[in-house]
């Protein structure tokens, strides 16, 4: 009965917790989407396997320092490497995602898990660097992850088959592609901006 006990409130546990990042998640891309209101451009619409490949990115930041304690999320030098397993574990390939976007921010040690999605959000809308992604039309749909609510990566899917993050039947030769790239620099898997938080 103990044994039953303490298995259930480890599960209740994650559980909680899990709907708790989920709830941070959703936070964060609601403020996006009001800026996106604000700029009279379309909210952007939840994309389920941008949301994968924004968590699998977050948790490989699990355990990283967000760099400046004093409020500036630099995180240069903190590129998402995207790898192929990554991808997988999606059910996605390089060609559904290349042309999309991919952000990652962090909030500072001692940011209160319920002021951190905001804060992670504004610092997105306040980054000339984020805001040329999201400015843009061409970004319809949107996936979100975290990790320990410091960590929050933004990912942006187009419409379009290179960048819907909607895993499609492919021909050989773009298949190929895939894995010709798959060692190569973030930079040609997808954008990614380092961000920073002004003040
Ligand atoms: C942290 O951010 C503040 C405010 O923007 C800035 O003045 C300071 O140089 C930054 N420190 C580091 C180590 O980046
Ligand atoms: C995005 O739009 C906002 C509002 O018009 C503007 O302040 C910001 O500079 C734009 N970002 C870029 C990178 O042009
Ligand atoms: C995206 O594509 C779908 C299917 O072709 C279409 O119905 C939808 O209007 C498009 N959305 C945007 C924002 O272009």
């Amino acid at each position: 009965m103990a044994m039953v006990m303490v298995v259930f409130c480890c599960c209740w546990a994650l559980v909680i917790q899990s709907a708790l990042a989920a709830d941070g998640n959703s936070q964060f891309l609601d403020d996006i989407n009001q800026y996106r209101i604000s700029l009279s451009l379309p909210e952007f619409t939840s994309n389920a396997g941008a949301a994968c490949v924004a968590q699998q990115i977050a948790a490989s930041y699990k355990g990283t320092k967000c760099s400046n304690s004093t409020g500036t999320a630099t995180v240069s030098g903190e590129e998402p490497q995207l790898s192929e397993s990554m991808l997988s574990k999606c059910n996605l390939q390089l060609v559904n995602v290349k042309d999309g976007f991919l952000g990652p921010t962090c909030v500072p040690d001692g940011t209160s898990a319920a002021s951190a999605p905001k804060l992670a959000a504004e610092s997105v809308t306040m980054s000339q660097a984020y805001t040329v992604y999201v400015n843009d039309s061409k970004y319809v749909s949107a996936g979100v992850g975290s990790v320990d609510n410091q960590w929050y990566v933004l990912a942006l899917a187009t419409n379009a088959s290179g960048g819907n993050y909607v895993n499609q039947d492919l021909d050989p030769s773009s298949h190929a592609f895939a894995l010709s790239v798959r060692f190569a620099p973030i930079s040609v898997l997808a954008y990614f901006v380092s961000a920073f938080i002004l003040g």
